[in-house]
C-alpha cells in the first residue's frame, strides 16, 4: 500500500531538499506550500496551498494525508501559535503521523529561546494522540558561512562552547528514510526516544533523532575551517552577552528575534549543541558529513566568505 505523504515548505531549503528526494525515488506526494506559485515542479507531486496559522486552509490541504513533514516555520513572534495550528488542522484532517523538525535539546528551558518553540510544539503533537517522530535538528552548516560579519569575523557569547552542526541535505536524507519508514539496521539501540503506544505501526513512531554532525566544533576550530578553505581570514571573537547586543542593535530588529540570535551562542556557551550522535547515521546508511567536508563542497558560502569586503 502506498501511503499519502505532504511535505510542508517545499519552497524552503530543507522541505524542497526532502521533496526533490521524494519525487527522484519515485514517490507521490502532496506539496503544502504558502504560495503554489513558488512550488518546485516534480514529477509525481500535486500542490496545494496551506498556511499553517490558516487552520481550514491546512485541514483542507491534509485531507486524506497519511504522513505528514511538517517543517518548522520561519521565526516570527507567534510561530509556536502557527505550529500549534497546523498540529490541530492535521488531527482534524485524520492525519495519522507527524514528522517534526525540532531542534537539538529542545525543553521548556532552553538556552536556546527558539528551542523552546520546538520543545513547545513537539508537546502539542504528544498531547494531539497522532503518532510522531521528531527529528531535532543541530544547528545548520550551512549558515554557519552567513554567521561571519563583513570584517571576517564571527562574534557572539559562545565562550569555547562547541557545536554539531549539521547539513541540510542529511537532515533531508534522514527525513526520507523516516518518511518512507526505511528502519533503522541498528533499531532498538540508545536514541533516547522511547517507543510508544504507536509502535505497532512502524519502527519510527513515537521516537526522537537527534540529528548532529560527526563531531563537535568551538567557533574557532570553525573559522580555521572557513579561513582554510575560503582562502579568506575568518576569525572567532567571543562577544559578552552585553557585546552581543551592542553589536546587534545596528539591525533594527525586534526583541524577540536579537535575544533568540544571541542565545544561539549563549547555548553553545553552555554545552546545548555539543551533542555528537550516530543517527544520521543509522537512518541513512552513511556518516554524518563533517563541517570540513560539507565547507569544501559549499560553493554558496564560500562565495560569500569571498565577496566579504575586508
Ligand atoms: N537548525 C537550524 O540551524 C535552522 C536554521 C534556520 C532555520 N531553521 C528552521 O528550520 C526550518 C526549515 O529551514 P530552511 O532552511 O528550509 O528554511 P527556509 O529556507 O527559510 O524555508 C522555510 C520554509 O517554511 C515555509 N513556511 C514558513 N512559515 C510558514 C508558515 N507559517 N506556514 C507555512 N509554511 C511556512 C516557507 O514558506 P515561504 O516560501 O512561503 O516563506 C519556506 O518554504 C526554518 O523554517 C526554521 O524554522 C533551523
Amino acid at each position: 500500500m502506498t501511503t499519502a505523504i505532504a511535505i510542508t515548505a517545499a519552497t524552503g531549503a530543507l522541505g524542497g531538499r526532502v521533496a526533490r528526494r521524494l519525487a527522484a525515488r519515485g514517490v507521490t506526494q502532496r506539496l503544502v506550500v504558502r504560495d503554489p506559485a513558488r512550488a518546485p515542479e516534480l514529477a509525481g507531486a500535486t500542490v496545494v496551498a496551506g498556511e499553517y496559522g490558516d487552520g481550514a486552509s491546512m485541514r483542507e490541504a491534509l485531507a486524506g494525508i497519511d504522513t505528514l513533514l511538517l517543517v518548522s516555520a520561519t521565526e516570527t513572534e507567534d510561530r509556536v501559535a502557527r505550529h500549534l495550528s497546523a498540529v490541530d488542522a492535521a488531527a482534524a484532517a485524520g492525519v495519522r503521523r507527524i514528522v517534526y523538525t525540532s531542534f537539538v535539546n529542545a525543553g521548556p528551558e532552553a538556552t536556546f529561546l527558539l528551542a523552546r518553540h520546538h520543545w513547545q510544539t513537539e508537546e502539542h503533537i504528544r498531547a494531539s494522540g497522532l503518532a510522531f517522530t521528531f527529528l531535532r535538528d543541530s544547528l545548520y552548516a550551512d549558515v554557519l558561512p552567513f554567521f561571519v560579519g563583513a570584517d571576517g569575523v564571527i562574534r557572539g557569547p559562545a565562550g569555547d562552547g562547541r557545536g554539531s552542526f549539521v547539513t541540510r541535505d542529511d537532515i533531508a536524507d534522514a527525513a526520507v528514510a523516516v518518511l518512507l519508514n526505511e528502519r533503522d539496521e541498528r533499531d532498538g539501540h540508545d536514541e533516547h526516544g522511547e517507543h510508544d503506544e504507536h509502535d505497532e505501526h512502524d519502527g519510527h513512531d513515537g521516537r526522537t533523532y537527534d540529528l548532529s554532525g560527526p563531531q563537535s566544533l568551538s567557533f574557532t576550530d570553525m573559522a580555521a575551517i572557513l579561513s582554510a578553505r575560503s582562502g579568506r581570514e575568518v576569525r572567532y571573537h567571543a562577544e559578552t552577552v552585553e557585546e552581543a547586543y551592542a553589536s546587534r542593535a545596528q539591525y533594527g530588529a525586534p526583541e524577540w528575534m536579537v535575544d533568540g540570535w544571541v542565545s544561539t551562542y549563549t547555548a553553545a556557551a553552555k554545552g546545548e549543541l555539543d551533542l555528537v550522535t550516530d543517527h544520521v547515521e543509522r537512518l541513512t546508511g552513511r556518516p554524518a558529513t563533517s563541517f570540513d567536508a560539507f565547507v569544501a563542497g559549499d560553493e554558496e558560502g564560500l562565495r560569500h566568505l569571498r565577496s566579504l569586503g575586508r
